[in-house]
């Protein structure tokens, strides 16, 4: 008798069974680690209150997950906007208190090249698996001037892209998503070619933010 492996299953239904709270893993080239929605959900820490404060209103939160950055923006009355594919995510980031849509970065966005913040925090710079056209298209939603966060690999030199795979306890398995991981020094030299400025770079507690200006 042959067996066939279970068709592999759309990473959303991954990613949301882990907000659920079911364990899943990323598993990224050589790369394994948990889906860590418990960072995500968590009270925030003194290192989310300083990213918080870097932001410079009104603030587009790319890949916002629960709404851990777009619903602090909004209790301190800083207008924000998360956006993120997931609905369940969507969901959570609106009970948190934020104000989020489904949307995809890559299409199109409320407020395009108005935002004085767009914010890609917790490795979001992996989304689409190619940062240099991600950055370009954050500088297109960002206002003239305006302020591209990025967080960095803690890697300064992490210059990896491929195929992420999600895993859940129970054998599914998701299909294949792009996603790229990226350090400081990659993301300056990126920065350099797009005519970005960058403004600062922070070490917090090990989490290292960029800030570039168009
Ligand atoms: C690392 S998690 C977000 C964590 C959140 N930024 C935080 O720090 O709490 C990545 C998020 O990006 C979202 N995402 C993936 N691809 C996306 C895309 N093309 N456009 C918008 N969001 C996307 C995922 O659904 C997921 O919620």
């Amino acid at each position: 008798m042959t067996t066939t492996a279970p068709r592999p299953v759309n990473p959303l239904v991954l990613f949301e069974a882990a907000l659920g709270g079911a364990p899943v893993m990323a598993v990224h080239l050589t790369h394994a680690a948990p889906v860590d929605v418990a960072a995500w959900t968590a009270e925030r820490d003194s290192v989310d209150e300083a990213i918080v404060g870097l932001c410079e209103g009104p603030v587009l939160d790319v890949g916002c997950g629960p709404g851990r950055f777009a619903a602090a923006l909004a209790a301190r009355g800083v207008p924000a906007l998360g956006i993120d594919v997931s609905r369940d995510a969507v969901r959570r980031a609106r009970a948190r208190g934020a104000v989020a849509l489904r949307r995809a970065v890559e299409g199109p966005v409320p407020g395009e090249g108005r935002w004085g913040t767009v914010l890609l925090a917790d490795g979001n710079i992996g989304i689409g698996g190619d940062p240099r056209s991600l950055l370009k298209r954050c500088r297109e939603l960002a206002r003239p001037g305006g302020l591209l966060l990025v967080e960095a690999d803690p890697d300064p030199e992490m210059d990896v892209s491929g195929p992420l795979v999600l895993h859940a306890e129970d054998g599914r398995r998701s299909r294949p998503l792009p996603w790229a991981r990226a350090g400081s020094l990659v993301l300056r030299a990126i920065a350099d070619e797009l005519g970005l400025v960058v403004a600062e770079e922070w070490d917090l507690a090990g989490r290292v933010m960029l800030s570039l200006r168009s």
